[in-house]
């Protein structure tokens, strides 16, 4: 399912990033479009160079960090995050993403079960450049304000409508998760949620969270790979 995580990021973080994306070089955003190359038209930060990877990094800590998205997402690995910007009249078409991502700096390679965009745009500030991902009972429409993320299975169709006003600036990359499943990690994070609103309500040291939390713990263990 496709999950919105806000506040990766908070507002100060956002303009650090901006500050130093705007200052950049980009170029052509074709190299990482895997199979859906001609579908693309977009910018990228050089996904090798300095400041993808500083700026990688910097939002790799805030993920790990990050309880929502640990929950959503329960990550395995997570392939260096790219950046990217589409201005009038940049769009990208229906695709659904490669399955397998090589890191060229480090040979690492990940399975690709999840992608991720992060919002680094204000909503206001474009029209148009909606992420547009189709599941299996809907059609999904997210823009969500600077700082937030949406999650969704790397094998949904997805794309990005074009942009006719203004930039949109993301991050996007994708997650290897312990859970390969999609319907299974589904449920785990239906679990994991029902058992956050619970716990406060109850006490964490409640027999029955306690009993709920040992079951999603061994959903885990039968289900996660590591
Ligand atoms: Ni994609």
């Amino acid at each position: 399912m496709l999950v919105c995580v806000p506040n990766i990021l908070s507002g100060e973080e956002v303009a650090q990033f901006r500050g130093a994306m705007d200052r950049a070089q980009w170029e052509d955003g074709a190299s990482t479009a895997g199979a859906a190359a001609k579908l693309k038209s977009n910018e990228q930060l050089p996904p090798n160079g300095e400041l993808s990877r500083t700026l990688g990094e910097r939002l790799l800590a805030a993920l790990v960090a990050n309880p929502a998205f640990v929950s959503a997402a329960i990550p395995l690995r997570i392939f260096p995050p790219l950046f990217n910007r589409y201005s009038v009249g940049h769009h990208f078409g229906v695709h659904v993403d490669n399955a397998v991502r090589g890191d060229p700096l480090t040979g690492a390679r990940i399975r690709a079960d999840l992608a991720a965009t992060l919002f680094l745009s204000e909503p206001e500030d474009y029209d148009g450049g909606e992420l547009i991902v189709d599941d299996v009972y809907d059609s999904h429409q997210v823009k969500l304000p600077a700082g937030h993320l949406a999650v969704y299975p790397a094998s949904s169709l997805h794309m990005v409508a074009p942009v006719t006003r203004g930039v949109r600036v993301a991050s996007f990359f994708w997650v290897q998760s312990m859970i390969r499943q999609d319907a299974v990690r589904d449920l785990v994070y239906d679990l994991d949620t029902a058992i956050q609103e619970l716990a406060p309500r109850l006490g964490r040291d409640d027999a029955d969270v306690m009993k709920l939390a040992g079951v999603y713990h061994n959903l885990i263990r039968y289900w996660g790979e590591i």
